[in-house]
């Protein structure tokens, strides 16, 4: 149904008056049929003969994410990127669900403990831990509830579409907020911000004003406003909507420090020192996330069409990640204008997609060949946890690479 607004009542005198010119101009010439359509799209059918008169409101555009009649019935038939969102919505909303059954699973195996076994365990108040860790998870559920609310909101998307869930995408939300935005994760910014923010000072000294640095994969966002807090304009870009709809919400729902609280660890009971480890709190942010970082949404190979727009392109926990690292690196080159600063850090993981799993130095060779000075006495091997908890039995380090390098000025 055409929606009728204010403007459209307005249009209504202008139509009545045009109907009776027509009118009184049919008694002159005769019988007449027309249809026309008034500013404002408003259409109107006349036939005097049959004494008809129609007037119908404007077609009004309709965005296909917001309007339910236009919203295909299946997810796999929205477009891109509203597929990836609805499913990352539904992941969120589906969090209670998923955790609560997850630890009824739990319960379930305590279940089959025998009788003679259980009275020992209940002096360790085991069973205690189901009633401790439900408490705890829903006000996780209730964080990523406001969190999926906040994101239907924001792109218009109010009908959830029935889609899979990706189960990790919570998880790993959780695990970067707690990374970037709380005091548990400060150690690990410290060690991998630190020598980022040193390359940038010595290139750029105190005077930052006008000087514009891209972050790609941003995540979380924590690096991208540590870096627009020097006076940098930083963009940051980022595909994941996981990441996305949290990093949103912790900028538009976020009124003091420490606003929001969550339970990272609660479902995780291995690898554990001590029972109470699993019900750390965690208070983000411990800083207000800087509004003035851009955030594109979407792939950074893609969403950036002007090329040598940036003085500085800094990649974290990054160039590994892509299928193809030499569009990576020609995409960073491009990007930068000439004598610009490329800084690096980061392992190299590569997923099972990639087309190449290079070792770093095979990327350096390969940096050089795109048109990068590697600057090698920058190099640094930085052991480095990622998302780690803190009094987890289990550690996993990487040795990440760390350089600068410069688009070379000779093209
Ligand atoms: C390992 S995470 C690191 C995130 C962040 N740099 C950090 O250190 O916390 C890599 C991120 O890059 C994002 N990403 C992967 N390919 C991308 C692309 N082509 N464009 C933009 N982001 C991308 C992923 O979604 C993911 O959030």
């Amino acid at each position: 149904m055409p929606r009728i607004t204010t403007s459209t009542l307005l249009l209504i005198p202008t139509a009545a008056l045009c109907i009776s010119v027509l009118w009184a101009a049919s008694k002159f010439r005769g019988p007449l049929t027309l249809s026309i359509t008034i500013p404002h799209g408003v259409e109107i059918h006349l036939d005097t003969k049959q004494s008809i008169i129609q007037v119908a409101a404007p077609k009004t555009p309709v965005n296909p994410l917001t309007h339910p009649s236009q919203q295909p019935a299946a997810a796999a038939h929205l477009p891109e990127p509203a597929r990836s969102i609805n499913q990352a919505l539904n992941s969120f909303s589906a969090y209670e669900s998923r955790v609560q059954k997850t630890l009824a699973r739990k319960r379930a195996r305590f279940s089959q403990v025998a009788a003679l076994h259980r009275t020992l365990v209940d002096s360790l108040g085991y069973a205690a831990h189901f009633t401790r860790s439900e408490a705890a998870a829903s006000t996780n559920s209730q964080f990523a509830a406001a969190l999926s609310d906040h994101g239907r909101a924001l792109y218009g998307m109010h009908r959830a579409l029935p889609s899979a869930n990706d189960v990790e995408l919570v998880d790993l939300a959780f695990a970067h907020l707690t990374r970037d935005w709380s005091d548990d994760g400060a150690a690990e910014r410290v060690q991998i911000f630190t020598p980022i923010m040193k390359a940038l000072k010595l290139e750029f000294g105190e005077n930052t004003a006008g000087l514009r640095v891209l972050n790609p994969g941003s995540g979380l966002g924590r690096l991208a406003h540590e870096i627009s807090q020097q006076g940098y304009i930083v963009d940051a870009c980022e595909l994941d909507y996981g990441s996305i709809l949290a990093y949103h919400y912790l900028v538009n729902a976020t009124k003091s420090t420490y606003d929001h609280t969550l339970y990272p660890y609660v479902s995780n009971w291995v690898h554990q020192l001590n029972p109470e480890a699993r019900y750390r709190p965690v208070h983000i942010p411990d800083v207000l996330p800087d509004p003035r970082v851009r955030l594109v949404e979407g792939d950074f190979l893609t969403e950036f069409p002007e090329s040598a727009s940036y003085d500085a392109i800094v990649t974290l926990f990054f160039i590994d990640i892509g299928q193809d690292i030499v569009d990576f690196l020609r995409n960073i080159h491009r990007l930068l204008k000439p004598g610009g600063l490329w800084i690096n850090l980061g392992p190299f993981k590569w997923g099972s997609f990639a087309h190449m799993q290079l070792s770093a130095e095979e990327v350096l060779t390969l940096a050089g060949m795109i048109g990068f000075d590697v600057d090698h006495d920058s190099r640094q091997s930085i052991e480095t946890l990622y998302a780690h908890q803190p009094e987890s039995l289990l550690k996993f380090t990487y040795v990440t690479q760390f350089w600068t390098a410069k688009k070379a000025l000779r093209s």
